[in-house]
């Protein structure tokens, strides 16, 4: 056991797996919280006392006032992040923040290209259903190398070439829609050096910011965007997002290397959630059972509202999803909600083409076709927000015997040891099961 304190927190699924209250719980002990990928298609919702906090951009350290780094894997829309940076700020909170100077910039013409191609993609089956947030095509400018970053946005003269080149390539690429870009060059110039006289202050070497925290012994929380199931290469292709949402994202996207990392959580809900499109075995469709979980879990995206598809507990994604970010613990979040039903499965492989199976298939096509093979497990009595923090304040042992038998068969399937179990949206809603820091 080596003394960093560096800790990766991932999303274990598709993400709402509840990153952001797992994160605001361990930044209790945490100095630095670090965002590493994606933008603000995230929505990350803290509660506290009953007062919620919904962050896309910002690292949700933050509601503590802890200090915070936006890393280069991310991609930044800087009105938003201006946006959450007053909301913060309105709310009492300091922000302290360092936005790296290699991140990459979103256009307003990224978000009408995301659009645009989802049309496209949505008549042929492939979409994902973005956020719409122009995600996508910024990876794509980024990978492509014609994108613009933190560095030459708040260097005006820098900014001004930048972006008259890569505004001629968006008008070639929205002609071949038959559209032409909603702003102007010149409006797009006038609004983003504004923004970029705002954020200037922020802006600088992220890598580095990081790395000399953990070499002083400080407690370092990455906080991971999306689920697993989503990443670029691990994920569901194509029905996922641009960026590496895994572990391994985090020392790309924030410049830390892999051997200054002490442990990974992978947080996941103890049911089934799905925004957007794409094949999911445990969806469970419009059934009674999948509208009371979505009612009682509030299963509504934080960023877009649109109803979550709900669905049982994956097993075999989990599993597969261990092993790619070498979890050392599980988070286990909204343990709670599933005593909105009686009876609750876990999916322990899946029946393909008449085999039994634990791999996950590389094509959507396959995943859509495995159907899953059930364990059956008795639910819970439901108890109230405040009760159930008065349980988590008694410990593990004062849960419902069906709700540790549940948790402890997640365990043993994933082959991963439960760290944390969440059973509330707040904050004391929360048992620690494993030392992290
Ligand atoms: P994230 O994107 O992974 O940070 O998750 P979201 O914030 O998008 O979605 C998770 C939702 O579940 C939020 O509204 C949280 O406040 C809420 N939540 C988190 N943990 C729990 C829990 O254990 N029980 C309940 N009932 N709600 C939770
Ligand atoms: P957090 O961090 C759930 C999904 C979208 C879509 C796909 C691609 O809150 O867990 P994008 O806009 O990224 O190009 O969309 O990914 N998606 C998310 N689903 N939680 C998120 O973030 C998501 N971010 C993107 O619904 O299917
Ligand atoms: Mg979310």
């Amino acid at each position: 056991m080596n003394s960093l304190a560096s800790v990766i927190v991932i999303g274990a699924q598709w993400g709402d797996e509840g990153k952001g209250k797992i994160v605001d719980f361990l930044a209790e002990k945490a100095q630095l919280v670090v965002r590493f990928n994606g933008g603000n298609n995230a929505g990350h919702t803290v509660v506290v006392a009953g007062k919620k906090y919904k962050l896309h951009l910002m690292p949700s350290g933050s509601v503590r006032g802890e200090k915070v780094v936006i890393g280069n894997g991310t991609v930044i829309d800087p009105k938003v992040l201006l946006e959450e940076i007053a909301a913060l700020e309105t709310g009492g909170k300091q922000v302290k923040l360092l936005v790296s100077e290699r991140a990459h910039v979103i256009f307003p013409f990224h978000a009408q290209l995301d659009g645009l191609q989802e049309e496209v993609k949505e008549k042929k089956g492939t979409a994902a259903g973005t956020t719409k947030r122009g995600i996508g095509p910024c990876y794509m400018d980024k990978a492509g190398r014609f994108g613009v970053r933190m560095c030459e946005l708040v260097n005006e003269q820098l900014f001004k070439e930048k972006i008259s080149d890569l505004y001629a390539r968006a008008e070639k690429q929205l002609q071949a829609y038959g559209k032409k870009p909603e702003k102007t060059l010149e409006q797009i110039t006038t609004e983003y050096t504004e923004y970029a006289r705002k954020l200037k202050k922020y802006v600088g070497d992220a890598s580095e910011e990081v790395n000399d925290a953990i070499d002083e012994g400080k407690n370092v929380l990455f906080e991971g965007a999306q689920g697993a199931m989503l990443d670029i290469d691990h994920g569901l292709y194509p029905h996922g997002t641009s960026s590496n949402t895994i572990a391994g994202g985090a020392c790309t996207g924030a410049g830390v290397p892999p051997t200054k990392i002490s442990q990974v959580i992978g947080v996941a809900k103890a049911y089934t959630s799905r925004v957007g499109a794409g094949p999911v075995p445990t969806d469970l469709g419009e059934s009674d059972t999948a509208k009371a979980i979505r009612e009682k879990g509030g299963e509504y995206g934080t960023t877009t509202g649109r109803p979550r598809r709900c669905g049982w507990f994956d097993a075999v994604t989990v599993r597969h999803i261990a092993r790619i970010n070498g979890l050392t613990g599980l988070a286990i979040t909204k343990l709670d909600v599933l005593s909105a039903v009686k009876k609750i499965k876990i999916c322990t492989a899946y029946e393909l083409d008449g085999q039994a199976t634990n791999k996950q298939p590389a094509l959507a096509s396959d995943y859509a076709k495995c159907k899953p093979i059930y364990e059956e497990f008795d639910s819970w009595q439901d108890a109230s927000e405040k009760e159930w923090g008065e349980i988590a304040k008694k410990g593990y042992n004062a849960l419902p015997k069906e709700m540790r038998a549940y948790v402890e068969r997640i365990s043993q399937l994933t082959k991963i040891p439960i760290s944390i179990v969440s059973i509330g949206a707040e904050r004391d809603a929360t048992i620690q099961l494993k030392r992290i820091f």
